[in-house]
């Protein structure tokens, strides 16, 4: 996988950094871009070949960034764009390409689209470029239709001249109109933006719910095709797209939350999006038989557009992998999310280390969330510090999405300012300066995988075969007599033939796998 290669994104691991809580540079309390460049180190020490930035644009933060009011330029509590510059440079000259995100569905209210159709007047070409609308009832005091948001409550508010505007997440982020031409053509003009400055690729925020029904109509449930999600016009959109990604060799992962693997596979085609996150396997608890056939129904998926699939255990936006498999329902689901759920962490953590063996043998590109590598567990924020629009707009029962971003803790010592979020009580333990010293640390053992998965050309983009196994235990072969063997049933088990042990994600037992633990071995 050097960095030099065409295909590089077939098999890549990419490393997700959540700019607000990965390093502080200035020491303000919240992470910016001089401190990802002072970390690039570590990251190339660390073996992965591209980064992944969520947004780090200029935002008012109303959703941690993806409430984007310029797309061209960084926020100032991350930096500025020649440093953002200078840090795709300085990470490639490491062999590191660098994947922006890209928020399409909606901008931030404080955007100057926005700004200027709320200063037009109703039926005004500006608010052409949103979706408003005159609302329901004698005096229109009832949204236009019943849609609701990503994050609870009404899909629609109210301006003050009594128009309604749909945004599907927080009414800070108001959804554009797909079917303006302004609108496409100012989202290509900011993928060649980024393109220009060396970005390798770009991550598609909400792939799947860009194009609306002209008319707007009622949530039915049932109703085909679906009013906003997975419809069919986004094809010829990301075509538009594919068309300026190839004249810089820049590549697409999609975020396309879709349960039918017929239509997730319809993003894929060879003139659509290079990749998509896998989704399914996220949110797949540990579970042999489950696990099994989400891989399945994946490479099964992928195959006849051939695209390669991708492997995601975590991101900034679910609970994290250590908590979750620590858990009773290892599943991941936004509905079940509560506070106070009862964790095992020493088991999530096993877990969570067979997982991630399991993930980077499994064929395709890999991504890994910051402080995976550190074994971060989920935190629980005081509620007063919570952040998150999905807590607030659950009426506060969901705890939100705080937990996973919480800054990284890189060394034992108080930090200089205190976090945006505010670190556990025990996250010293977790300090990267003292894992990278300890061998028996998540920190050591994802540097060993990384590394094995990358002169291993037998990882990666390729076929696997499954082998005879016993319940409860995953075993399949890659290319050049590699084998990843995975035990999630209750019993030790023996392990399969094999010339060579190249790693496990824990103590073997009298030659045998002992539960919750996977080993890549060489037959
Ligand atoms: C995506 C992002 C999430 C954000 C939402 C709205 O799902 O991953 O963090 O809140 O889109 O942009």
């Amino acid at each position: 996988m050097s960095a030099s290669e065409p295909d590089w994104w077939r098999s890549a691991a990419i490393y997700q950094v959540y700019v607000r809580s990965f390093a502080d540079g200035d020491g303000d309390g919240t992470g910016d871009l001089s401190g990802v460049r002072t970390r690039l180190p570590y990251l190339a020490e660390l073996g992965v070949d591209a980064l992944w930035f969520t947004p780090w644009y200029v935002s008012p933060l109303a959703d941690g960034g993806y409430d984007v009011a310029d797309y061209r330029a960084i926020d100032p509590a991350f930096g500025t764009l020649s440093e953002a510059e200078k840090l795709i440079a300085e990470a490639r000259q490491l062999g590191i390409r660098t994947i922006v995100d890209i928020v399409p569905n909606h901008v931030s209210d404080q955007h100057v689209w926005f700004r200027a159709a709320l200063a037009a007047r109703p039926g005004g070409p500006e608010r052409a470029l949103f979706h408003f609308r005159r609302g329901r009832g004698t005096d229109g005091e009832r949204p236009p239709n019943d849609w609701e948001s990503e994050f609870g409550g009404p899909a629609w508010t109210r301006v003050p001249d009594g128009e309604w505007y749909l945004h599907l997440f927080a009414p800070e982020q108001p959804d554009l109109n797909w079917a303006h031409p302004a609108v496409r053509r100012e989202h290509e003009e900011i993928l060649r933006f980024w393109f220009e400055r060396g970005v390798a690729g770009v991550r598609i925020d909400s792939a799947a719910l860009l194009a609306k029904d002209a008319y707007l109509p009622d949530f039915a449930p049932g109703r085909d095709p679906h009013p906003y999600v997975d419809r069919d016009e986004l094809h010829d959109i990301y075509r538009s797209w594919r068309a300026v990604a190839d004249e810089y060799d820049g590549i697409f992962v999609g975020e396309v939350w879709l349960p039918d693997s017929e239509r997730f596979a319809r993003y894929l085609r060879p003139d659509e999006l290079h990749t998509a996150f896998n989704l399914s396997f996220l949110a797949c608890p540990w579970d042999a038989e489950r696990l099994r056939r989400t891989i399945d129904e994946t490479l099964a998926e992928h195959a006849p557009v051939g695209a390669p699939a991708t492997w995601v255990l975590c991101n900034h936006d679910v609970t994290r992998t250590v908590t979750r498999y620590g858990r009773e329902d290892t599943g991941f689901d936004f509905a079940t999310k509560a506070f106070g759920t009862p964790t095992d962490l020493g088991l999530g953590t096993r877990r969570a280390r067979a997982a991630a063996l399991l993930s980077l043998a499994l064929p395709g590109s890999v991504y890994v969330y910051q402080g995976e590598e550190l074994g971060l567990p989920e935190a629980e924020i005081p509620r007063d510090r919570i952040q998150d629009p999905m807590h607030f707009r659950s009426g506060g029962t969901d705890p939100g999405r705080d937990g996973c971003r919480v800054p990284l803790p890189w060394t034992g010592a108080p930090p200089a300012a205190e976090p945006w979020l505010p670190p556990p009580a025990d996250w010293d333990a977790y300090a990267a300066d003292r894992q990278a010293a300890d061998p028996d640390s998540m920190l050591t053992f994802y540097r060993r995988a990384l590394r094995l998965r990358r002169t291993e050309p037998g990882f990666g983009d390729g076929p696997l075969t499954w082998l005879p196994h016993p319940s409860g235990v995953l075993a399949f072969a890659r290319q050049d007599g590699l084998v990843c063997v995975v035990n999630l049933g209750a019993d030790q088990v023996a392990l399969p033939a094999h010339d060579s042990v190249l790693l496990t994600s824990g103590p073997l037992e009298g030659g045998g796998l002992p539960r919750d633990t996977a080993a890549w071995l060489r037959a």
